[in-house]
């Protein structure tokens, strides 16, 4: 096989889609009490930072981070974005009178001890984990460089076991049940597979994409067993990607999710379509700063498409987030259903 890592760091994906409705452990109206985020650059907010020390990781400098709101200068913040990114974006959103309030924290951020899998449970039950790593894949292991899903997974399961000695499983239950999980992976895959199969995507494309969605789908069900019952899910964009590729994946994607919609009782879920937000803003690029540009890097969206991005997959049309967009799939308490 070849080596997609070093290919996946260049192609790491585009958007983000993280609608952050997490809100500190004392509200009492609450809906949302946590988000659990998975998936590569395009949610990763400081994950990369923690491997190797952080020093060789492509966007732990300046200018990354440049429009970043800091108390103490400017700094990278290990996101790949000028400044916030969809995970900060979209809790914003929600969170418009909590100026406080931050995106959930890297997962790496909460360890305890480096030698152990110990994690501040205190900490991540506040308002959730982001457990997303820019160049991460879903068939790939990539050498430990970056955390792959799997190594994602792995991670939310030692957080469930540390619950589990702590909360009761009908608290567990509670409390994840509730939640969103939000998962924004496979761009690097496409790249992945693309690079390999050229030019033969066509032979190769079956086996891939059937790999990919039942990848995918397991991973979802595993989080689904250990209680989470809201999925937000990001599409794949087509940046630098041939189209029609990324299209015929987003079709499976969408099979994937009806599919499991119907067999896991209480399953919601909302494909958010990064594809569909980012051909709409080539068509209309609007007026545009250094805050306005489309990319911030080769394939990383500037803030400002991240912001276009939240709006309308939190609150827009089914042409951008479907069944249910992102803000009904947070409302959307009704006939959860209980374990017991
Ligand atoms: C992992 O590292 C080995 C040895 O350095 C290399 O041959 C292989 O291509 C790498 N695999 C990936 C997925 O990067
Ligand atoms: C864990 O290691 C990182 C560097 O690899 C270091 O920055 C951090 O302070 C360490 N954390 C603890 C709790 O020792
Ligand atoms: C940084 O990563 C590159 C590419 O993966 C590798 O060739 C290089 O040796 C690494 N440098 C350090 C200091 O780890
Ligand atoms: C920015 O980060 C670097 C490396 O992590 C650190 O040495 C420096 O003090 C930071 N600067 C500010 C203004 O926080
Ligand atoms: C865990 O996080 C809380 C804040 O949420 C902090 O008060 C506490 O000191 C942290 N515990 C450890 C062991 O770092
Ligand atoms: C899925 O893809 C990975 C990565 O290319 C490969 O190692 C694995 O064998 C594939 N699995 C199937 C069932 O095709
Ligand atoms: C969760 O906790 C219960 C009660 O302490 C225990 O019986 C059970 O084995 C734990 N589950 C796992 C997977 O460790
Ligand atoms: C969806 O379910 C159908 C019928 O069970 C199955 O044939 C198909 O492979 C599934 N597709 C995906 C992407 O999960
Ligand atoms: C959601 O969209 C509707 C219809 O466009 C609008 O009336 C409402 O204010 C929006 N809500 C939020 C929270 O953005």
């Amino acid at each position: 096989m070849a080596a997609p890592l070093q290919y996946s760091l260049l192609l790491l994906p585009f958007l983000c889609l993280f609608l952050a409705l997490a809100f500190s452990s004392g509200e009492a109206d609450r809906k949302v009490p946590a988000i659990f985020i998975f998936g590569d650059s395009s949610a990763d907010v400081g994950n990369n930072k923690y491997l190797s020390g952080g020093k060789n990781i492509t966007n732990n400098f300046l200018p990354y981070g440049i429009d970043y709101p800091s108390t103490n200068g400017r700094n990278a913040t290990g996101r790949y974005s000028n400044g916030y990114n969809g995970a900060d974006v979209l809790a914003h959103k929600h969170t418009n009178h909590k100026p406080k309030y931050r995106s959930p924290p890297p997962y790496l951020s909460l360890k305890i001890d480096n030698h152990t899998k110990e994690i501040n449970i205190t900490q991540a039950k506040k308002n959730g984990i982001n457990f997303a790593s820019g160049g991460s894949t879903l068939l790939w292991e990539s050498n430990c460089s970056v955390i792959s899903m799997t190594q994602q997974m792995e991670d939310f399961r030692n957080f469930w076991l540390q619950l589990n000695e702590t909360m009761s499983s009908q608290q567990i239950d509670q409390l994840l049940s509730k939640s969103l999980f939000f998962i924004s992976i496979g761009d690097n895959d496409i790249g992945a597979f693309l690079h390999e199969a050229f030019p033969n995507y066509d032979i190769k494309f079956p086996s891939f994409i059937s790999n990919l969605t039942a990848t995918y789908g397991n991973h979802l069900k595993d989080l689904y067993k250990l209680g989470g019952r809201k999925f937000g899910i990001a599409n794949f964009v087509p940046i630098g990607y041939i189209p029609k590729v990324k299209e015929r994946c987003n079709h499976e994607l969408e099979v994937l999710m009806n599919n499991l919609s119907s067999t896991l009782p209480g399953m919601k879920y909302s494909i958010g379509s990064s594809y569909d937000v980012f051909m709409k803003i080539i068509d209309n690029p609007g007026a545009l700063d250094r805050r306005q540009y489309l990319f911030w890097d080769d394939v990383h969206p500037t803030e400002a498409t991240t912001r276009v991005f939240g709006d309308l997959v939190y609150n827009g049309s089914t042409e951008y987030a479907s069944p249910i967009n992102f803000k009904e799939l947070a409302e959307d308490d009704n006939d959860l259903i209980s374990m017991y």
